[in-house]
């Protein structure tokens, strides 16, 4: 599987661990930055690169890390065709695609440590959207609201 990362100064102690361990997998990982920390960069600049290469399915999934979380999560989410969320816990690392076929996942470096958020980024990795004709009901009714923020 092809993934991409990004991160600001908050989540770059992070994405250098996760991408450590991620090679060890064999994953195929696209770095969005930050390349160096910078205690004055702006998750925006990376996460936004990432989240339109998940958009275009350059990369198949992503892994967005700011300081909380938060940001990232808001940034990525502006993207049209990235269903991301902020997820701290591995019930919804899993749930979260199976049900929501989210394909970014938000990991704030500043709240989580090295141990869990690797549970939680293997546990995103591994799961798949379950396809159920309630969840694609559900996410058809997310997905049109793409186009009208689009204007298309
Ligand atoms: C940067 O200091 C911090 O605000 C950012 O990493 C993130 O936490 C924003 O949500």
């Amino acid at each position: 599987m092809r993934i991409g990362i990004a991160c600001d100064h908050g989540g770059f102690n992070l994405k250098q661990e996760m991408k450590i361990r991620l090679k060890t997998l064999n994953f195929d990982i696209i770095d969005f930055g930050a390349s160096a920390m910078d205690d004055d960069d702006d998750y925006p600049d990376y996460v936004v690169p990432l989240g339109k290469a998940v958009s275009a399915k350059e990369v198949e999934r992503g892994i967005a890390i700011c300081g909380s979380g938060v940001g990232a999560s808001v940034a990525v989410n502006k993207i049209e065709g990235v269903r991301g969320a902020l997820i701290h816990d591995c019930f919804s690392a899993h749930q979260g695609v199976e049900d929501d076929n989210i394909n970014v996942i938000c990991l704030g470096g500043r709240v989580i440590g090295n141990e869990l958020a690797w549970e939680i980024v293997r546990t995103f990795l591994g799961a798949s959207f379950s396809g159920a004709e309630r969840h694609r009901r559900r996410l058809a009714k997310v997905a049109v609201l793409d186009h009208k923020e689009s204007g298309r």
